[in-house]
């Protein structure tokens, strides 16, 4: 690939507006907006539906041919002068935390969006189609399991392997799938898994560099790994006015024991590892009954698999001793590699900012992204602009319009440029 950037690729930036994504992005976060400014738009939700349609009506408007594939992933092409060729994708996700803000994911989609239209305002063809994408449960906030479309497309998950994960609402991932699918029965269907020449997922930095630095752009290297669990703990229920606690088998104790354990496990001076417990759930839930069981969730990051995988080892033995008299299981959830993106990508990405007089930093990036399974299937990148104070899966989350057009602009120059090879 080579990294000198065209004057088309320069003038369809040029094309980029801020107020159309601007007014797209606050159009979007209206779905499933809450009252404190944030947005509960979980994947595959009565919202989630809602923000489809939206993006459908304006992607049909403007001419773009609009598809979904098994996976619910929603796909906007614009096309090519070579109608087989191998497309190039940017896209992200549009399901939110279930107190999240208006811009995570959400900016990558209409981004990428804006990209289009800003090639059409410039009038310019590309030799290869460009398409957009939505993927499907990228936060894993409903089911479980994050990056579900993403990671069928690439073909590193089947997608009958999610079909039966059970939401926190109770509903089975295969009926949320279904429901969202027969909403839009008359789109085309892609197929699950296809190649592709290159993707590049544009995204608020989610962390406080950019700003701190005062630069706009950056050239994202790669993705730390992750791992997701639940840790269940079942002991027995029982009255706690009376039930001495030498016979107690009381689920919260060892959970309790098993945080502060894996706390110590998880301890690192350098502060390089990442360790939430995030979601808990007690039962029966009463102040006057022992829990019978207690589940929660953990999620730990670090950028080498060695080291994830050695913890990952260890968790098992301090789970056991903390179980004490209650029984206890661990099922892993979400099992992400630390993902290295190819030099010469990001180095188009770092001479698009450059040619558009964009200043661009190098950065690794510590949230997981739909471009960590893309680069299992073809050569994909990202594009970080800042958000104020760092702060992201936050009702507050906030990202200026003119880095949000900033970023749409790096993004449609290295676009054009892509598509054009
Ligand atoms: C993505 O939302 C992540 O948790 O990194
Ligand atoms: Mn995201
Ligand atoms: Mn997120």
């Amino acid at each position: 690939m080579k990294s000198e950037v065209s004057k088309i690729a320069c003038d369809a930036a040029a094309n980029v507006s801020q107020d159309r994504l601007w007014q797209c992005l606050m159009d979007l976060a209206a779905v499933g907006g809450l009252p404190d400014g944030g947005v509960c738009r979980h994947a595959l939700s009565p919202e989630d539906i809602e923000a489809r349609a939206m993006l459908i009506g304006w992607a049909e408007s403007r001419g773009y041919e609009v598809s979904v594939d098994e996976a619910a992933n929603l796909w906007v092409r614009r096309r090519g002068t070579h109608r087989d060729a191998e497309p190039v994708i940017a896209g992200s996700h549009m399901d939110s935390q279930p107190a999240g803000g208006k811009f995570d994911g959400a900016y990558g989609v209409l981004a990428a969006f804006e990209a289009l239209q800003a090639m059409d305002a410039a009038g310019i063809e590309t030799r290869r189609p460009v398409d957009m994408v939505a993927w499907t449960n990228e936060e894993g906030g409903r089911f479980d399991r994050g990056c579900t479309g993403s990671s069928v497309w690439s073909g590193d998950m089947p997608l009958e392997d999610y079909l039966n994960d059970v939401g926190v609402d109770g509903v089975r991932f295969g009926d949320a799938l279904r429901a969202t699918l027969e909403a839009t029965p008359d789109l085309p269907r892609r197929p699950r898994s296809f190649a592709a020449h290159a993707y590049v997922e544009p995204h608020i930095e989610q962390g406080p560099v950019l700003e701190a630095n005062g630069v706009p752009i950056a050239a994202v290297t790669s993705i730390q790994g992750v791992r997701w669990m639940n840790i269940e703990f079942f002991g027995a229920a029982g009255h706690a006015g009376t039930t001495p606690h030498a016979v107690r088998r009381d689920a919260f104790q060892a959970a309790h024991r098993a945080v502060a354990s894996l706390n110590s496990l998880m301890d690192d001076p350098n502060d390089v590892i990442r360790f939430t417990v995030g979601r808990i759930v007690v039962e029966p839930n009463s102040p006057n009954t022992i829990p019978e069981r207690v589940l929660f969730s953990i999620d730990f990051r670090h950028p080498d698999k060695a080291l994830l995988n050695e913890k990952c080892r260890v968790i098992q033995a301090s789970v056991a001793e903390a179980a004490g008299p209650c029984s206890f299981n661990i099922t892993p959830t979400t099992h992400m590699d630390p993902t290295l993106f190819p030099q010469d990508l990001v180095d188009r990405i770092e001479a698009s900012a450059a040619a558009l007089g964009h200043g661009c930093l190098r950065l690794a990036s510590g949230a997981f992204h739909d471009a960590l399974y893309a680069a299992k299937n073809c050569p994909s990148a990202m594009i970080f602009i800042p958000c104020r104070g760092g702060l992201s899966h936050h009702p507050d989350e906030w990202a200026e319009p003119a880095h949000c057009a900033i970023g749409a602009a790096v993004l449609t120059a290295t676009l054009v440029d892509l598509a054009n090879d």
